[in-house]
């Protein structure tokens, strides 16, 4: 939150050789660095079994810049900022490495200055993280959450967990070394700016949130739309599919900022909250609810942008009859005094015929139609369009009339894009994640509570799935809109889904 440079610390990358690391962590560490957000002592340490030394880290993370990196740099800022970069070969499952570590560590801290603070970030695969939090505890790398002295952080990847009781049992690991203040759960939906600005635009204007509710909105859409298939990624998305990797974090976190209260402060813990109390208020549904209000979907093989596509059973690492869903859709009530009466539609798919993320808000129709007697027998509801990404912005659209002698109405936008009015940069969501953490601000941060609350929701309908296996897979051709099952959700309601 602040935009003084953060305290100095010593941020380890458990996972520094990893996809995560290159891609998104050291380029948003080296953005950072170049805007004079880290502190000049701040050191980096990488930790990970393939790595040998400083030196080989070193030359890994500059081509990773050079791939991943958002902004071209000089021969000086790479010197400079290589000059935070150390090495710390080692194995998870093994204790000695943690000793080891901790002596590095030390030995750097002792070097450059630093106090003590510590960040841990866990990129690695989610089945190490709670062996490797408790292992940070047992080695004494990490300080007491209490007290004037520094400060240890643990940041934690999505999945956290793969249904309740997993959620649970590594809240219970983790916990067993970190207090929750010191836990920081990644959603990087929350670091996008378009995400944050979705509580700006509510709360930070006096004319929508008067009209953010059951009297005036018919309903709601939250759209996670990807051209991509698994990428290969088979092996992952046979166990994970898209109701965990996606639904589970971002959609409801999504869900959570358009559907709270105002919180009466912009803090952590009041802002989760806020979200927790939207989870605890979507209705429980039945079994047979479950049923009747989600749909499943896979891919067969299609075209997107005029390409052909395989399927989602012909993708590597997937089994020929695999039942795993690569698109979903739910339909979920709110039930408290501001929502009662009006659905939230969630869907998420792979190879749609667009890459989008967004909401959609769509108002009631005027309580009398004026225009009738001119001839206008149908007028477009309002809909105020939140677009995550890409194209960052808001669309409102509206009823206009047509030029002319005659009263026809025509539904025109009026469109907000962030790159025509702040320029094209925006910073990564890491960038603000990290800093946030290194700040110790867990407002973007989804809490133990908030994780485990979405989990609750997310593992009823995963049994009710599990209990009854969709027979009609693959259901869709890639390149196309999802499921007719999708449709008659709506189709139901007398609604339909937006084609953004
Ligand atoms: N990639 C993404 O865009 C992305 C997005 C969201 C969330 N995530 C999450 O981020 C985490 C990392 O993902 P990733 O894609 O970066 O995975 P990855 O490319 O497979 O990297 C895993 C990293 O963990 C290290 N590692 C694995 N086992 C180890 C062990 N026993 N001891 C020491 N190091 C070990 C690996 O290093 P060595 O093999 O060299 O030991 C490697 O650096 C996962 O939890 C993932 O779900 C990733």
């Amino acid at each position: 939150m602040s935009s003084a440079p953060a305290p100095a610390a010593t941020i380890v990358i458990f996972g520094g050789s990893g996809d995560l690391a290159r891609r998104k962590l050291v380029p948003a560490l080296f953005e950072l660095h170049c805007q004079g957000q880290l502190a000049p002592e701040t050191a980096i340490v990488g930790f990970a079994r393939s790595v040998d030394s400083d030196e080989a880290w070193r030359a890994d993370l500059r081509s990773a810049l050079a791939e991943f990196g958002q902004t071209a740099h000089g021969e000086e800022e790479w010197l400079a900022f290589a000059g935070r970069l150390f090495h710390a070969r080692g194995d998870l499952k093994q204790t000695q490495s943690f000793v080891d570590l901790k002596a590095r560590i030390e030995a750097i801290e002792a070097e450059r200055g630093l106090a003590g603070n510590r960040l841990f970030y866990l990129a690695i695969p989610p089945s190490g993280i709670g062996d490797a939090a408790a292992r940070l505890g047992e080695a004494g790398l990490v300080h007491p959450a209490e007290g004037p002295g520094p400060w240890s952080r643990l940041v934690v990847e999505k999945p956290f967990g793969h249904d309740l009781a997993s959620a649970r049992e590594l809240n219970e690991k983790v916990h067993a070394s970190f207090r929750e203040r010191q836990i920081f759960r990644i959603d990087h939906y929350l670091g996008k700016e378009t995400t944050q600005n979705l509580l700006v635009f509510r709360l930070g204007n006096g004319i929508f949130e008067p009209l953010w509710n059951r009297r005036y909105v018919d309903h709601v859409q939250i759209t996670v739309a990807e051209t991509l298939g698994v990428e290969g990624r088979g092996k992952f998305y046979e166990e994970s599919g898209i109701f965990r990797d996606i639904v589970e974090n971002h959609m409801l976190q999504l869900l959570c900022l358009v559907a709270m209260e105002p919180p009466v402060a912009f803090e952590a813990n009041v802002v989760r909250d806020e979200k927790v109390k939207v989870l605890r208020s979507i209705r429980p549904q039945t079994p047979e609810e479950i049923l009747r209000d989600t749909v499943r979907g896979q891919y067969a093989a299609g075209s997107i942008d005029g390409r052909p596509v395989p399927g989602y059973r012909q993708e590597p690492n997937v089994a020929p009859a695999s039942g795993r869903e690569t698109y979903a859709a739910w339909k979920l009530q709110i039930e408290n005094w501001r929502w009662a009466g009006v659905p939230f539609y969630l869907r998420a798919g792979k190879r749609l015929p667009k890459r989008v993320t967004e909401i959609a808000i769509t108002f009631k129709t005027p309580p009398i139609a004026l225009f009738r007697r001119a001839g206008v027998l149908v007028q477009e509801p309002n809909v105020l369009v939140l677009r995550i990404q890409p194209d960052e912005g808001i669309a409102l659209r509206i009823g206009a009339k047509q030029p002319g002698p005659t009263m026809r109405v025509e539904t025109v936008k009026m469109d907000f894009k962030y790159s025509e009015h702040f320029g094209e940069k925006t910073p990564d969501a890491y960038e603000r994640l990290l800093l946030d953490a290194l700040h110790g601000d867990p407002t973007l941060f989804a809490r133990r509570d908030e994780v485990e609350a979405a989990w609750e929701l997310v593992t009823a309908v995963l049994d009710v799935w599990r209990e009854n296996p969709a027979r009609d897979l693959p259901n869709y051709e890639a390149g196309t809109w999802g499921p007719e099952g999708a449709m008659e959700l709506l189709a139901r309601d007398g609604r339909r889904w937006r084609r953004p």
